[in-house]
């Protein structure tokens, strides 16, 4: 149980993905609930999200997590002073399952309701604080790289809930990428942890994977790194003399290790560098990484050590905060209710929410 709230809480929802996350946040900053359900384990089998069997999951899980979210918390609806939740981008039938929730809560208990775009969470997670921590704020103008398994984008931000898009992904999202090639390598779902706890086996990077640099431009892709990881798995699996299709003859422990390693370098090499790029372009007072894949250790500390070097703070969340969870929504929904801004009940779900659009090329660039 936490300290006591001084002001109104944010009841926040998130069911966009694959789990199911309900938290109660002060000032979007001090948590004092983040309950997540995760279905890691639920889609593990399938190798990937079946989106039918997620939103069922949704629903089985959302009353106990809420439930266990006031427990943690030691509150009630006295405590609460608007409802947030997820609208978008994400699956249709899961984000439909929060906001009915969000809905109805807010309904019956009278209370503002606020529509939260999933990404803007992942950017707000970088303002959330554990209770009896007091981390370092960022301080704007920022650049937020937003790294997860739908989305790969560089943005900048001059101020609160203001957005200039600098680059995204031309193709596959990073942790797409990650969970695709963790799957070649015959890791499982989800990729990114089990590509990351591989590579850190590894004794060597000596395995060469290639960059896409896009010259000058803040986009990335990763569907070549994709290609090429199949080749290379394959080349592989042929020095080894495994037959090229039976999951069953696996690659040696320390050929996946080497393998996870350089493919791990290559996406790692390619946002560090660029993120650095775009916050020297605009000269950044801060950095922001939000998003699964910054739960990424590699990912983590070769964007502190850049961002050390240039004497650029670096807020990057502790992972659990990284990943999908209601806490970020909080934060980002605290901010919309200081703003003024209110949904209505006929709020509907938006499976390809933007955060920002390009505004002209020139722009782009920085
Ligand atoms: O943000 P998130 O939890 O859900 C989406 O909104 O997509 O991100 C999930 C993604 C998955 O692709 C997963 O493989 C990746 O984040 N991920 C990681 C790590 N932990 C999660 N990727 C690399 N290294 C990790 N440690
Ligand atoms: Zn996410």
């Amino acid at each position: 149980m936490n300290g006591r709230a001084t002001g109104p809480l944010v009841l926040a929802v998130e069911t966009s993905c694959d789990e199911t996350g309900v938290a109660l946040v002060e000032d979007g900053r001090r948590i004092h609930a983040n309950v997540v359900a995760s279905q890691v384990a639920l889609h593990a089998a399938s190798g990937g999200i079946v989106p039918e069997v997620a939103a069922r999951a949704h629903l089985r899980w959302i009353v106990p997590v809420l439930d266990s979210a006031w427990q943690d918390a030691g509150a009630g609806w006295n405590d609460v002073g608007a409802v947030a939740v997820t609208y978008g981008p994400g699956l249709a039938g899961s984000l439909l399952v929060g906001i009915n929730f969000a809905k109805s809560l807010a309904w019956v208990h009278d209370k503002p309701l606020l529509a939260v775009n999933h990404l803007e969470g992942h950017v707000y997670a970088a303002w959330l604080a554990d209770p009896g921590s007091e981390p370092e704020q960022p301080v704007f103008p920022l650049v937020a790289l937003v790294v997860s398994g739908g989305h790969t984008f560089l943005v900048e931000m001059t101020d609160h809930l203001s957005y200039r898009l600098l680059g995204t992904t031309l193709d596959d999202a990073a942790g797409e990428a990650f969970d695709k090639v963790g799957r070649l390598l015959g890791l499982g779902y989800p990729g990114g942890p089990a590509i990351q706890r591989a590579a850190s086996a590894a004794t060597g990077g000596d395995i060469a994977f290639p960059r896409a640099w896009l010259g000058d431009s803040y986009d990335f892709s990763f569907s070549g790194l994709k290609t090429a990881a199949r080749r290379i798995v394959e080349r592989a699996r042929a020095d080894e003399g495994l037959p090229p299709d039976d999951p069953d003859a696996r690659l040696a422990e320390a050929t996946v290790a080497r393998l996870a390693r350089g493919f791990q370098d290559a996406v790692v090499d390619v946002l560090a560098t660029k993120t650095i790029r775009a916050a020297e372009a605009c000269h950044a007072r801060s950095i922001v990484l939000g998003g699964g894949v910054a739960a990424n250790l590699a990912l983590r500390e070769r964007l502190a050590a850049e961002a050390e070097a240039r004497r650029l703070p670096l807020i990057v969340p502790r992972p659990g905060l990284c990943t999908d969870n209601g806490a970020m929504i909080g934060a980002a929904g605290a901010r919309r209710l200081a703003a003024g801004e209110r949904a209505g009940l006929d709020l509907d779900a938006r499976p390809s929410l933007p955060l920002a659009r390009r505004l002209i090329a020139a722009q782009s660039r920085g």
